[in-house]
């Protein structure tokens, strides 16, 4: 492209000699025409300066809509800064007047070259990331699928489990949203809500399941299964800590007196305290082995009394506003 009509068909000649077709342009605005009805070229040789369009915003407007043209400059020696300036623009490279025929053919070979060579890299780069995501799709799938796996040998084993854990989950997820928790830490929030009590695949069936009260060997064997929890799903939980901190400290009560590390307050992991309200709650208000269930009524009342005691104050009160209506409790899982 050249307003020059002399300079433009000669290089046009050089070129299709070179085996290559061409297409000419006198301006800017013409090219940009041509490209919009026929679609992109490899190579356009540009003049920098021209009526109408420079060469400088013809690159710009060039690249924004074809991004994959190579583009070569065509420069008087006095228009060096220019020509460096189109090169920042994304030209790949400029010939200067007056033109040489064998400087034509190797800048354009080269052009060329380097265009292919960036569609490549695009394209394997593209073929990679899309594999590469397939992959990460498949991993989270077979996490997926090893998680409700755990859950339903859990359910087997425990009648009163069932369905507990996904409501425990959807209790927290909606709890932890108002405290804003939102992308991967709300959705290992809902994770440890499902996986909170895995460690009870460890406890003793009879243990589980029995109607009186425990003896003190009992209650440990009950109590241990937090930290077993934590140690089954450590080997694939690594870059979900907060899953590991729900399974493990889901027990802890912010007065120090929980288990199994007996902490306090703020040392209790946040998300802990959530499903440790979470799920307090849903255990009063479904039926379990050692005693009937509560009414949703009066399993808030259990909250607000010992909120700042067992529980977290403002974990209880954001989870009242998360589910205002009683009538409406427990959720079906
Ligand atoms: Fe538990």
């Amino acid at each position: 492209m050249d307003d020059d009509a002399q300079v433009r068909h000669s290089l046009a000649k050089v070129i299709e000699a070179h085996g290559l077709a061409t297409i000419e342009a006198s301006s800017g605005a013409e090219a940009l025409a041509i490209l919009e009805r026929g679609g992109e070229v490899p190579l356009v040789i540009s003049d920098i300066y021209m009526p109408e369009m420079d060469g400088v915003t013809f690159i710009r407007e060039a690249l924004q809509r074809f991004p994959d043209m190579a583009i070569v400059m065509l420069t008087g020696v006095a228009e060096v800064a220019t020509a460096v300036e189109c090169l920042k623009l994304g030209a790949l490279d400029y010939i200067s007047k007056p033109v040489h025929i064998e400087e034509v053919r190797a800048r354009v070979d080269k052009a060329l070259e380097k265009r292919e060579l960036v569609l490549q890299n695009r394209f394997y780069r593209q073929h990679l990331e899309s594999r590469v995501r397939e992959l990460d799709r498949r991993n989270k799938q077979s996490l997926i699928n090893g998680v409700q796996m755990l859950v339903h040998a859990l359910e087997a084993k425990d009648a009163y489990t069932s369905g507990h854990s996904t409501r425990v989950s959807r209790y927290a997820v909606k709890t932890a949203v108002l405290l804003g928790y939102t992308g991967d830490r709300l959705e290992q929030i809902r994770l440890g809500g499902e996986l909170h009590d895995i460690g009870k695949i460890g406890t003793r069936e009879d243990i589980l399941n029995k109607p009186g009260p425990l003896t003190p060997a009992e209650f440990q064997q009950i109590q241990d299964h937090a930290p077993l929890g934590e140690r089954i799903l450590a080997p694939f939980m690594a870059e979900s800590p907060s899953v590991l901190r729900i399974v493990r400290s889901h027990h802890e009560r912010v007065d120090g007196a929980g288990f199994p590390d007996g902490l306090a307050g703020d040392a209790i992991p946040h998300e802990a305290r959530i499903v440790a309200v979470v799920d307090a709650f849903d255990a009063m208000t479904t039926n379990r082995a050692y005693r009937p269930s509560r009414t949703p009524p009066d399993a808030v009342g259990e909250l607000r009394r010992c909120a700042g005691t067992h529980f977290d104050r403002e974990i209880v009160e954001t989870f009242l506003r998360a589910f205002p209506d009683p009538a409406a409790l427990p959720i079906p899982d």
